[in-house]
């Protein structure tokens, strides 16, 4: 992997205005081992930024930077145009809620969620309604007077949440928030984080493994793995054009069929497949895949397979097709289709220009 691919910073960031956070050259090692390799970033005003990626990749390790909890190995920090490198935690203005929800023990969950107020002496009236209305936005407004230990996880995790919103800090770091939730409640407050955002103008960077969620709540992914940054985008840039192997199949499954480059084609052990369009220049016998989202699987073309699994979705059937080099396909049909049974013989393909061409 190129040695400079931490270093992406885009354009639409920097026009014009000052970054509400840069990152230069930011780094943290912990003895032997490289938690974070130096990486720039930098995150407009108002931007949603997800830091997506496998566990160990560096993501708490990049919040915890940022927040100014942890000191960097190496590089510079900016808020706003200001260097906070060595600024304390609590000078720095940013909001956190952290992947462990760290509540007051002895507060009750009202006490909690009001404390950032009393801090800025807030009030008594105003501090009461926004307090509410925060303890509303969780759905926890029956459990105010509840100490944290007296709380499911998903309800503390919806304590940190509320009182991180309460007073509505300019730059968010949110570091798995919705992890202990269950689907139906984390799909709520992805709507409430979202609404937050649009009404608030907050900065957030947000981290999750989850990359459906990613998808559904970012202005731009920021995709890492082993200490750096892989791709930078907007969801639809990352999902559409996968820079590598790593982040089409990290993003969305993605069907992968390795080969080697041959004239026009990739020789792959089910056959020579059409190489797409816009595919990268590589040298003859270079080792390379194609990778196919599941919803671009044609039933005709060059391929054939069989089907060995058949799962009912609700609006659509996601199959699974066995090439004869024992590769399997995911394919997806939608209500209406028509779709094959389990031991059926389909050929597949797809549209060239819908696959990518992709290295290791
Ligand atoms: N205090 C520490 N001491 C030593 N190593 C650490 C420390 N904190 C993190 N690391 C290492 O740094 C790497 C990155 O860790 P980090 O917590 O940033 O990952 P992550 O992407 O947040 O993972 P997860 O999704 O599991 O939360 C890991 O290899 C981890 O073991
Ligand atoms: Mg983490």
């Amino acid at each position: 992997m190129n040695a400079n691919v931490g270093r992406i910073v885009t354009a639409s960031a920097n026009q014009g205005t000052t970054a509400k956070l840069s990152a230069r050259g930011i780094a943290k090692r912990y003895g032997a081992t490289d938690a974070l390799l130096p990486l720039d970033l930098d995150v407009a005003p108002g931007e949603f930024v997800t830091v997506l990626g496998p566990s160990g990749s560096g993501k708490t390790t990049l919040l915890q930077l940022v927040a100014g909890l942890v000191e960097p190995t190496a590089g510079a920090l900016f808020i706003d145009g200001r260097d906070e490198t060595h600024t304390p935690v609590h000078k720095r203005g940013i909001g956190v809620v952290f992947q462990s929800y760290a509540l007051f023990p002895h507060l009750t969950v009202q006490e909690n969620v009001c404390f950032p107020l009393q801090m800025r002496r807030i009030a008594a009236a105003e501090l009461r309604r926004r307090t509410d209305a925060a303890l509303e936005m969780v759905g926890l407004g029956t459990f105010r007077d509840r100490l944290p230990q007296e709380l499911s996880g998903g309800q503390q995790q919806r304590v940190a949440l509320a009182r991180c919103f309460v007073y509505e800090p300019a730059l968010i770091l949110m570091d798995e928030p919705l992890g202990a939730l269950d689907r139906k409640l984390r799909e709520t407050m992805q709507i409430e984080i979202k609404r937050l955002h649009r009404d608030t103008g907050a900065t957030i960077v947000f981290v999750t493994h989850d990359q459906e969620e990613a998808l559904a709540l970012s202005d731009r992914i920021c995709l890492m793995n082993h200490g750096r940054i892989v791709q930078l985008g907007a969801p639809c840039e990352i999902y559409e054009h996968p820079a590598s192997l790593f982040a089409a199949d990290f993003i969305g499954i993605s069907n992968v069929l390795r080969g080697r480059i041959g004239a026009g084609v990739l020789e792959t052990a089910d056959g020579p497949l059409p190489l797409p369009p816009e595919a990268p220049e590589l040298p003859p016998g270079a080792e390379a895949a194609l990778a196919i989202r599941p919803e671009h699987i044609e039933l005709a073309g060059p391929l054939t397979g069989r089907i060995t699994e058949s799962v009912y979705a609700g609006s659509e059937f996601r199959l699974m097709a066995t090439l004869p080099s024992g590769t399997t396909l995911v394919v997806r049909r939608s209500a209406g289709q028509d779709v094959p049974a389990i031991g059926d013989e389909v050929s597949l393909g797809w549209d060239a220009g819908r696959a990518r061409l992709l290295t290791e």
